[in-house]
C-alpha cells in the first residue's frame, strides 16, 4: 500500500505506539482523550499515569529489567 494519505502508526519496541496527531482516543469506559500534538505516544504498557497517553513509565520498566540482567551477568 503506498497511499500517501494513509496515516502512519509506528510501534516502538517496549514503548508506546506513535500515532500522527491530532488524535481522539475512545476508551472502553466511554471516556475520551484528545491530543492535538503532531505526534502522539499511545501507551502500550499500561503503566502510564496519564493512560492512554505515554508518560515514559515504560522506560523505568526497561531500565529495571536491564539492571536485573547486568546483576545476573555479574553473578555468573
Ligand atoms: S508505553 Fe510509555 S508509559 Fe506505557
Amino acid at each position: 500500500m503506498t497511499d500517501p494519505s494513509a496515516r502512519t502508526v509506528r510501534v516502538v519496541p517496549g514503548g508506546p505506539v506513535m500515532v500522527e496527531g491530532p488524535v481522539r482516543v475512545e476508551l472502553p469506559n466511554g471516556s475520551v482523550v484528545e491530543s492535538d500534538r503532531f505526534m502522539v505516544a499511545i501507551c502500550a504498557c499500561r503503566r502510564s499515569k496519564t493512560y492512554p497517553l505515554c508518560d515514559t513509565s515504560h522506560r523505568r520498566r526497561q531500565r529495571a529489567a536491564a539492571d536485573e540482567d547486568s546483576v545476573q551477568s555479574a553473578a555468573e
